[in-house]
């Protein structure tokens, strides 16, 4: 008998979720796995509706970190994951996305020279006012294995000097979750959106980033821009809960034909987007999506990190002046969509990832026996 290696995965925040949920189940045959959730995402909507809706088991262990400053939620992560990994050694840490809780998790492992795997490694946006910029240069850095979804992400860590032979293109573990849980959301789309009273064509909104929600400015253009569309179709707006106290807190009013609605678990969220006319967002995850289900998205911000959603799929950059979101949203209602075929964006992402981690970790030849015994 083989001893298994074991692998630790962080979760942190909502998209994290996402991300880990078939990393775990491709990785659980071969090896032990240790699910650390770091806690950055605490509330029942923001977290533990995403373990029920995606079929993640109880996390091993949850660092308790929550909310705080960029330092605060950093270093909190830091010095929990550095004692957690000295009481629990692991052989690899996995990490995903480009949140806080990624960045701190990885730098931990590695001065524990503890080798960490990045999956969604080399996107870049090229704007260092982001934080997660600073989070995916950093992690990508300090990363092993460096797992990338899309041709763009390879040609930027080689530009950056990374290694080839680090580089492995898998494709993109979020679209192994959304291929496998649409037939379950989009049998629940009716009753959902009768529950919720939609009974027309509509708009789906989500916005969550600082540099959008936390400015008076920016944030009063974009609801202008909101109430122009909504003119045309009512708007469902989901609301994070950074946005909802930032609204408030700037005595900010949604326009009527506004929906807002708490924070939906995966499923729910995905039935929505599913069947939208359209998707407003500043999300980076949901621009993938929305490419894959063919769905037009206009991206409230000035640039992506993502361009292969603007060349292959659905997305369109429009900033956040309300004249550029209003006339991007009416072309992208007028014109019809297909969904997106992007190489390797096939389900099988998470698949690629544990195949090749396993046979890091056992050998080829190990893996050979023990997926014989
Ligand atoms: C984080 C990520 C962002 C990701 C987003 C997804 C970083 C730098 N940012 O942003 O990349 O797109 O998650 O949601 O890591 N809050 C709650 N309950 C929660 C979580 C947050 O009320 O469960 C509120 C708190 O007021 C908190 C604020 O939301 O201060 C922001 O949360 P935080 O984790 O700091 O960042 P996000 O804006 O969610």
């Amino acid at each position: 008998m083989i001893d298994r290696p074991r692998v630790a995965v962080v979760a942190g925040a909502r998209p994290n979720f996402v991300k880990v949920a078939p990393l775990i189940k491709s990785l659980e045959p071969w090896v032990g796995v240790d699910l650390i959730h770091t806690g950055q995402h605490y509330d029942q909507a923001m977290s533990k509706t995403f373990f029920e809706d995606l079929g993640i088991f109880e996390p091993d262990v949850n660092l308790g970190v929550g909310s705080g400053s960029h330092a605060e939620q950093t270093a909190g992560v830091l010095v929990t994951m550095e004692k957690r990994l000295s009481e629990v050694p692991v052989d690899v840490l996995v990490v995903v996305g480009d949140v806080n809780s990624t960045l701190a998790s990885a730098l931990a492992a590695v001065k524990l020279r503890i080798p960490v795997a990045h999956v969604e490694a080399g996107l870049r946006s090229g704007d260092w006012s982001m934080p997660e910029e600073i989070n995916r240069v950093v992690t990508d850095r300090l990363s092993t294995w460096l797992f990338t979804p899309s041709e763009d992400a390879d040609a930027n860590l080689l530009a950056e000097g990374a290694p080839a032979d680090r580089i492995h293109r898998v494709g993109n573990v979020m679209i192994d979750t959304l291929l496998s849980q649409l037939p379950a959301a989009r049998s629940r789309s009716e009753t959902l959106t009768r529950s919720l009273g939609i009974e027309e064509d509509y708009a789906l909104l989500t916005l969550h980033r600082p540099s959008n929600v936390d400015d008076w400015t920016t944030l009063t253009e974009i609801t202008e821009a909101i109430r122009q569309i909504s003119k045309r179709v009512l708007v469902v707006f989901p609301m994070h809960p950074r946005t909802r106290g930032r609204i408030a807190d700037l005595g900010i009013r949604l326009p009527d034909r506004v929906l807002a609605l708490d924070p939906l678990g995966y499923n729910d969220f995905l039935a929505l987007m599913a069947s939208a006319r359209l998707v407003l967002t500043d999300s980076g995850g949901i621009q993938e999506e929305t490419s894959v289900l063919g769905i037009p998205c206009v991206t409230l911000r000035e640039s992506t990190e993502r361009p292969v959603t603007c060349s292959l799929g659905t997305n369109t950059l429009a900033g956040t002046a309300a004249p550029n979101i209003v006339s991007a949203s009416l072309a992208a209602m007028e014109r019809s969509w297909k969904p997106a075929q992007i190489p390797l964006w096939d389900g099988k992402s998470s698949e690629r990832v544990a195949d090749v981690l396993v046979k890091d970790l056992l050998g080829q030849e190990m893996k050979e026996a023990q997926a014989g015994s």
